[in-house]
């Protein structure tokens, strides 16, 4: 049983069925692709013989009982039975052990970041506005993002994280009017992101009775859009510095990077070479003195504005800009916009400009739209769009604080000896926000209820991360090193893990579920990945006692219980999720 084991299980089967089939073209290898069964008691995997009988001229029942009568079981292909129109097949339970925990265990992908895949993703994320609070949009978008990055990179791809800054147009001017009347050194400094959103709020209050602060803010950004070195330059830096440098607190509490931190305002001198590139394409027209592109052909209603009358530029302007950057800077194969749903329209609009100018990039740039974070309001009971006492923002380091405050509690009642309890409790609750975000399809809204978030026993970060850690400490009170590698299963037998199949089932799934995470842009898929795994191998510890097996059994589940631990590792670092060993 030492002997060498199959590098893909799936491929393996594929080849047999195959055999079995006697398939001869590429077209029907092609067509030889398996499925997860409906069922996990039919078979490991399935085969909807559809396409090959198509290719065949048969019909699919009679292909499939053909296919299962020919088939020869082998050292990893245990059977193969006929059900209608599919193909089950069961996996040699001795194959499917030694190739799932040797491939974690010695780091095989997909277990582990698979080899360059040659693809190229351009994933802009966070992008939040500067001289303004973050608020929970940009935490989702972070979170998101971030995400999806991780498991593009893990796939083999080459991501180009990029945060997308909102440092310049129109918002950024009423900030900086607003500081030019009311703004107070000694307020800055102690607090600079707090100040300038008291300064926002001013601006936008003031500008309700004095409409002339508004013309002040356009004067603003003409003259910074005009490149002198002047009042207006010298401003926008300081408030960037003060700005960025405030972000980088969360950044760092969430374990967020970006590859590029390539704000609007880095296309200021690259906003004239897209505008000419549109208006070769032939495709802008001038409108009440404003350059835009009318949409209506392709079904959008609002024309996409460019350049306004008064000759500066706008968010969609930058957005173009962009977008031809990135094409010739990465050459991406997807560029992702992760963008609450609220600026649906504006990036149905980026496209359709793109799709006139007949542009290949059009296909390319794709809005990954969420939905809200809702906070219950204590008074009606009611879930409503999550705002702080002092209006429509949040300052993310409080929301943060609040939770690791919460895990703290927690870790006090239920374990009060924890060494290094504040770091657990940082960890801790940090993920549980994320993983509450990461938990349902992105485009639901998300319920921001700590009790729901910091259950121990639901479908929640700790729970998983509490999985982790008792694999750690079952290592621990073994003689096995927590980080230990292949060399833990070198000679494992595969049948003494012959109970564990719903362990190893789960995890033999990885690969195909980050494909769908990737493929979908969906985090979720990997949340619910590690709250299954959590959950079987929960399940297995209930009946299976690993320190007090015999020898043999026992070191074949200890292999099981670091690769487990390993994989539950790797699953919620893409989710950017830390586990402890102990909490
Ligand atoms: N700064 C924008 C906002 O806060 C988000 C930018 C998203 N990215 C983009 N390329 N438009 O609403």
């Amino acid at each position: 049983m030492t002997a060498s084991e199959p590098a893909d299980l799936h491929l393996h089967l594929r080849r047999l069925l195959a055999a079995a089939a006697g398939a001869a073209s590429d077209a029907e290898l092609q067509a030889i692709q398996l499925s997860p069964p409906k069922n996990r008691a039919h078979g490991d995997a399935a085969f909807g013989t559809f396409a090959l009988a198509k290719l065949r001229g048969v019909a699919p029942p009679q292909l499939a009982a053909n296919l299962a009568a020919a088939a020869r079981p082998d050292e990893v292909g245990e059977s193969v039975t006929a059900a209608g129109p599919f193909v089950n097949a069961r996996f040699r339970r001795s194959a499917l052990a030694r190739h799932v925990v040797l491939g974690v265990l010695r780091g095989d992908a997909p277990f582990a970041r698979a080899a360059s895949s040659g693809k190229s993703i351009v994933i802009d994320f966070s992008s939040p506005n500067i001289a303004k609070p973050f608020h929970m949009g940009h935490l989702r978008s972070t979170v998101i993002g971030a995400a999806i990055g991780r498991i593009w990179r893990h796939l083999g791809a080459e991501v180009h994280g990029i945060n997308h800054l909102g440092d310049w147009g129109m918002p950024f001017a009423k900030m900086m009017t607003a500081w030019m009347h009311w703004g107070d050194q000694k307020e800055l400094e102690k607090s600079p992101m707090r100040h300038m959103f008291e300064l926002y709020k001013l601006y936008s209050s003031k500008a309700k009775e004095n409409p002339a602060l508004d013309d002040e803010a356009a004067a603003h950004i003409r003259a910074l859009e005009s490149g002198a070195d002047n009042e207006e330059r010298r401003m926008w830096q300081f408030l960037r510095d003060e700005s960025l440098a405030a972000f980088q607190g969360p950044y760092d509490r969430l374990g967020v990077t970006f590859d590029h931190i390539t704000g609007e305002s880095f296309f200021e001198d690259k906003m004239e070479a897209a505008m000419a590139r549109v208006a070769a394409a032939g495709v802008l027209e001038v409108d009440d003195g404003a350059e835009v592109v009318k949409l209506d052909s392709l079904g959008i209603k609002v024309p996409c504005i460019l350049r306004k009358s008064d000759g500066t530029t706008l968010y969609h302007t930058r957005d173009l800009a962009a977008a031809f950057w990135r094409e010739a800077q990465y050459h991406p194969d997807r560029i992702l916009y992760v963008v609450g749903a609220e600026q649906k329209l504006h990036f149905e609009q980026l496209a359709a400009v793109l799709a006139r100018m007949g542009e290949p990039l059009a296909k390319k740039v794709e809005h990954v739209p969420f939905g809200l974070i809702l906070a219950k309001n204590e008074e009606t009971g009611k879930w409503e769009k999550f705002a702080s006492r002092g209006g429509n923002a949040i300052f993310l380091d409080e929301v943060l604080d609040e939770a690791v405050a919460n895990v703290r509690r927690i870790i006090t009642e239920k374990n009060p000896e924890l060494a290094d309890a504040d770091r657990v409790a940082e960890q801790v609750g940090v993920s549980a926000i994320v993983f509450n975000d990461l938990k349902n399809s992105r485009i639901k809204d998300v319920k921001f209820d700590w009790e729901q978030m910091l259950n121990f026993d639901g479908e929640t970060g700790p729970y998983v991360q509490f999985a982790a850690a008792r694999l750690s400490g079952i290592l621990r009170k073994s003689d096995v090193a927590l980080d230990a590698g292949a060399e833990l299963a070198a000679d494992l037998d595969g049948a003494l893990l012959a109970d564990a199949e719903d362990v190893l089932l789960t995890m033999l799934d990885f690969g195909a579920t980050l494909e769908r995470a990737a493929e979908q842009s969906e985090p979720s898929i990997v949340t619910g990945f590690a709250i299954q795994l959590a959950g079987s191998i929960h399940a297995y510890l209930r009946e299976h006692h690993v320190l007090r097996a015999e020898p043999a059994l026992r070191d074949a589940r200890l292999a099981l219980v670091a690769a487990a631990r390993r994989l539950l590792h790797t699953s919620l670092g893409l989710l950017g999720v830390a586990a402890p060993d102990e909490m």
